[in-house]
């Protein structure tokens, strides 16, 4: 039977009693699917998914969206991104060192992904967690004048710059990307398309200026921002064991990926992403 267990006071639903490759009814999936916009994270344990039904299940939040790069991309699955240190004949599987700062996919897009569906294949025994912040938590505690002084402000980023905090394994933007990459303003509170509540948004540790600032000057605010989304109240730490996924909504969400002992032990981690309600989904894939 459906059990829906909150994670910590603060964030994040675990979901008990499903097989995720079985039937959900449409009863249950709306209740699972509520949890997630009310609480920004899903949890479902010893789950064992194909790359197909992995596909399949994240199609039940929305469109697959795969913005990923070409190179990681799973090679008969081209919607998953793989995540792993695995190195086979020579070369890399996956993506080793993504997602090392406080960040949500995509945010230097102007349709942002909704979700990432990450599904943990092979875990290191210690290290290669992922922290998850709660947006809409952090902005609800904010002081009103906080509020007041920032609901209407956009923030403006940069991809370009970006690209080193998200993907140090990557060469630096080539001068093409640089110039098929502007800068994006996004809000820098984002009310929910769905559930209409407000999250403070692209406040990650990526770099990011206000609009109409240049960087110096809104650095105490970003900072008071940045630090503010990320005290215990609004945050977990997901240590994962193998067929655990976690399912973020990217709206109202911010993670980071933690180190691990890449030299002794192996991580292996399937990725997929949940398109905008709204979004034109792309059929080719940009790299990124
Ligand atoms: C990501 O940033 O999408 C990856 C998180 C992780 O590998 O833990």
């Amino acid at each position: 039977m459906l059990e829906l267990v909150p994670i910590t006071e603060g964030i994040g639903t675990e979901v008990r009693g499903v097989d995720v490759t079985g039937h959900i009814s449409d009863r249950d999936f709306g209740r699972i699917y509520q949890a997630w916009i009310d609480t920004t994270i899903l949890l479902i344990r010893g789950q064992h998914m194909t790359p197909a039904q992995h596909v399949a299940f994240t199609r039940r939040f929305g469109e697959v969206y795969a913005y990923t790069r070409s190179k990681f991309d799973h090679p008969e699955h081209p919607e998953i991104l793989v995540l792993s240190n695995i190195v086979r004949d020579g070369k890399p599987i996956g993506s080793a060192y993504s997602g090392r700062v406080w960040h949500t996919d995509g945010h230097y897009l102007t349709d942002p992904p909704a979700g990432s569906m990450l599904y943990a294949l092979k875990v290191p025994p210690v290290g290669g967690d992922t922290w998850f912040a709660n947006m809409l938590g952090a902005y609800d505690a904010l002081p009103q004048h906080v509020k007041e002084r920032i609901d209407d402000l956009k923030v403006v980023i940069s991809r370009v710059q970006s690209r080193p905090y998200n993907y140090p394994d990557r060469p630096a933007p080539t001068a093409q990307e640089i110039a098929e990459w502007p800068d994006v303003p996004q809000p820098l509170v984002r009310v929910h398309e769905e559930s209409g509540r407000k999250a403070i948004y692209a406040g990650g540790n990526v770099p990011w200026r206000i609009e109409g600032m240049s960087e110096d000057e809104s650095r105490p605010l970003v900072t008071f921002l940045q630090e503010f989304s990320v005290q215990p109240r609004f945050t977990y730490r997901h240590r994962w064991q193998p067929g655990d996924i976690v399912l973020w909504d990217n709206r109202s969400a911010m993670h980071q990926a933690t180190p691990y002992d890449y030299t002794a032990h192996h991580r292996l981690m399937h990725r997929t992403t949940v398109a905008a309600p709204h979004a034109a989904v792309p059929t080719g894939r940009a790299a990124s």
